[in-house]
């Protein structure tokens, strides 16, 4: 088999990007590909459009040493990376651009290419665009739509790594890689050996395409429970985060943490993919989505009654809301909890909005351009100018915000950590 020399990222977000970067860093040459034009410019510049700890400067290299180039049309290369998004809409997966994707790979497509499929995908995704290339390519065979050898090798491998972390963790973690084939497996894994010390563990395309579903439903379910158990806690008046904290002392008990719900592209989106492949056995999947996504209106509704008390006092309160990223110390405000309750508060126009978010240089969503919402750059000014203090994000520049610093201000705090 033929050396993988030229390799083909399509989307660079989040994933494809640091991906493309990686694999130019070990001197393969790599073409990004982006719809977004804009992209593709300020990759072409050396820059980055996420932010994401040594991104900018291993860019700045791969373009610099001309192993990396971006553009927004699909070019010939020995394999394709499709790392493009799949949104849920409607009870199911939108697989709008995965489809677009196929299309635009399938012109170039040549014998011996490898296609492998990153994007996290419901269980059949992989062999229905395997077909779809077989149908646009007749000249070409394709694995399992074929008899026999194959020209084409097609494969699923989900990607799982951590915002923040993200150039470590693409080179350490393990990563689960199914073939269509065994043979695409092995032609995968020669992809993958380009770049990760972590193991690389063969399987089925659907098992492959369900492991990164797993996973996410996995911790869903296991948030759900904290949740759960935080409401339960504040019915019962006991603080939920020592009695946490006390619980996983027992050598076999490791509850999460509660916050204000589950945010992000992944872990508040992926259950469902699983909900709708088997909705009727999908039952505590189902559930922990629903109090997951149930938990911002719990905290609204405190939030609510903080306000009502400072009105009728005669107050016009401040709320300062401290965090709007759906995690600590990241730019991502997708599925945000925290952006979810600062919108649905802002809608109700009888408070004025302070918001403290250290990664934002303006206010996202429905935020922007409310003449009572306001970004203030100093949390410690907001906090102290607030009459109802909300922690909804723990980025760690709050720690400077002490217990002392609260006092005689109603605070909510989501995360526990004035607790
Ligand atoms: N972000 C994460 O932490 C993470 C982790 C694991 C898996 N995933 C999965 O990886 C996939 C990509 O996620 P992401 O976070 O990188 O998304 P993203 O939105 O950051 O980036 C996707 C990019 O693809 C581009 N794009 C869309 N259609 C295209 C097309 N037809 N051709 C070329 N480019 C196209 C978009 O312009 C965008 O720049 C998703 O399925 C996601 O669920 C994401």
């Amino acid at each position: 088999m033929s050396k993988l020399n030229t390799i083909c990222v399509i989307g660079l977000g989040y994933i494809g990007l640091p991906t493309a970067v990686v694999l130019a860093s070990r001197g393969v040459s790599v073409v990004g590909v982006d719809i977004n034009k804009d992209v593709v410019t300020k990759i072409n510049r050396g820059e980055i459009h996420i932010v994401e700890p040594d991104l900018d400067a291993v860019t700045a290299r791969a373009v610099q040493n001309g192993l990396l180039r971006a553009t927004t049309t699909v070019e010939a290369a020995d394999a394709f990376v499709i790392a493009v998004p799949t949104p849920f809409h409607d009870g199911k997966a939108d697989l709008a651009y995965v489809d677009a994707a196929t299309a635009s790979i399938a012109p170039v497509l040549k014998k011996g290419d490898l296609v492998v499929l990153e994007s996290t995908s419901p269980p059949g995704t992989t062999e229905s665009m395997t077909k779809r290339l077989a149908a646009l390519r007749p000249d070409l065979r394709f694995p399992n739509v074929a008899n026999g050898a194959c020209d084409i090798h097609v494969a699923y491998c989900p990607e799982r790594v951590l915002p923040g972390r993200v150039l470590i963790e693409l080179v350490e973690n393990d990563r689960v890689i199914g073939g269509i084939t065994p043979a695409c497996s092995e032609r995968a894994e020669e992809l993958y050996r380009i770049f990760c010390t972590g193991s690389l563990l063969k399987t089925g395309v659907r098992t492959a395409e369900m492991c990164k579903l797993t996973e996410n439903s996995f911790r869903d379910v296991g948030i759900a429970f904290a949740n759960e158990l935080s409401v339960i806690c504040e019915k019962l008046g006991i603080n939920v985060w020592e009695l946490i904290r006390l619980a996983n002392h027992h050598p076999r008990v490791n509850i999460l943490q509660p916050g204000p719900g589950v945010g992000g592209h992944c872990i508040a989106v992926d259950p469902w993919f699983i909900v709708a492949a088997a909705p009727e056995e999908s039952r505590l999947i189902r559930t922990a989505r629903e109090v997951n996504d149930g938990k911002p209106a719990h905290v609204l509704e405190k939030i609510k009654a903080a306000v009502d008390g400072a009105r009728a006092a005669g107050a016009k309160p401040k709320v300062a809301l401290l965090g709007l990223a759906f995690k600590p110390d990241v730019d991502d405000f997708r599925e945000s909890p925290a952006l979810q309750i600062a919108e649905a508060i802002a809608e109700w126009n009888n408070c004025e909005v302070l918001v403290s978010e250290p990664h934002a240089v303006r206010l996202p969503g429905k935020l922007a351009d409310l003449n009572h919402v306001r970004l203030g750059s100093s949390t410690r000014d907001l906090v102290a100018e607030a009459h109802i203090v909300v922690m909804l994000v723990n980025h760690r520049s709050y720690n400077e915000i002490q217990r002392a610093d609260l006092s005689g201000k109603a605070i909510i705090d989501t995360r526990g950590v004035w607790s």
